[in-house]
């Protein structure tokens, strides 16, 4: 689904990534985990076409997206959830749902009717349609983002840290959603700083540090890996910060 390779890319002069290898297989939920810092967002942003890699290509279905613009990722299929407050507080859940949908400029009976599919996966949806945004929990918020996302019928979705910011309470909501994206047909890449939330939900998983990858495999291996650990503790002797779990 996305092939990477050889991807090199950076800020200014500096390389942040350094020959990223990465597979998403169709139908997955693949996570990426690595230390604060390892360049974990910057692969996403890479991918969705916010920064332009300096090496390497990114195919997706066998259509090369490196160097394109996000609108051509986006009508490639690939959609981001942004980080976070990326919802009109003042605005009901349903026209925040709606309005990702106005992008395709489809008619508003489909729209609606595209609506009332997804609220089977995300039963927020179906519940308090009518609920300003800003009234629901930070996990309820993510989910009607993730909802939004899924309007553009993308075949993969790109999530940055979905557990950011989120009280313990709030990890069961954004697993059944996650689980919900993938259920509705997409394919999900996600990074994950709480390693073990994301190697419990992924099935493939990519450790990435100093942007390289360090391990892969499937996320049981990756669980099962004795360096593991390693690579988060090398981490913290050299002065990044620790992962929280
Ligand atoms: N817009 C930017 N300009 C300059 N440096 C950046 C920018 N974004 C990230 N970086 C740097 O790139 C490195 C990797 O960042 P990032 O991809 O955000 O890591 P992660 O998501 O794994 O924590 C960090 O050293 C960070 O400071
Ligand atoms: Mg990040």
């Amino acid at each position: 689904m996305i092939h990477i390779e050889g991807l090199w890319a950076g800020y200014g002069g500096l390389d942040i990534l350094r020959g990223v290898d990465l597979l998403v297989e169709q139908g997955s939920i693949t996570c990426i985990v690595g230390p604060n810092g390892a360049g974990k967002s910057t692969v996403l942003k890479t991918i969705s076409g916010l920064l332009r890699p300096r090496r390497g290509s990114i195919a997706v279905d066998g259509a090369e997206l490196a160097g394109t613009s996000p609108a051509t990722v986006l009508r490639a299929g690939v959609v981001q959830v942004p980080q976070k407050n990326a919802l009109f507080a003042k605005l009901t859940v349903r026209d925040n749902v709606l309005m990702g949908g106005y992008i395709h400029r489809k008619r508003r009976k489909d729209l609606e009717r595209r609506y009332d599919q997804l609220a089977g996966q995300f039963p927020i949806l179906g519940e308090r349609p009518d609920a300003p945004a800003g009234s629901l929990s930070g996990g309820q918020r993510r989910t009607v983002e993730f909802a939004r996302a899924m309007m553009l019928e993308p075949k993969v979705v790109l999530l940055d840290e979905p557990t950011l910011g989120l009280d313990p309470l709030s990890l069961a909501t954004i697993r059944d959603s996650v689980r919900a994206l993938h259920s509705g047909g997409a394919t999900v890449l996600m990074v994950e700083q709480n390693v073990r939330f994301g190697l419990a939900l992924a099935d493939r998983a990519t450790v990435l540090s100093a942007g390289r990858v360090v391990l892969t495999g499937t996320a049981a291996q990756i669980r099962d890996e004795p360096d593991l650990m390693d690579v988060f503790f090398g981490a913290a002797r050299r002065g990044e910060p620790a992962i929280p779990e």
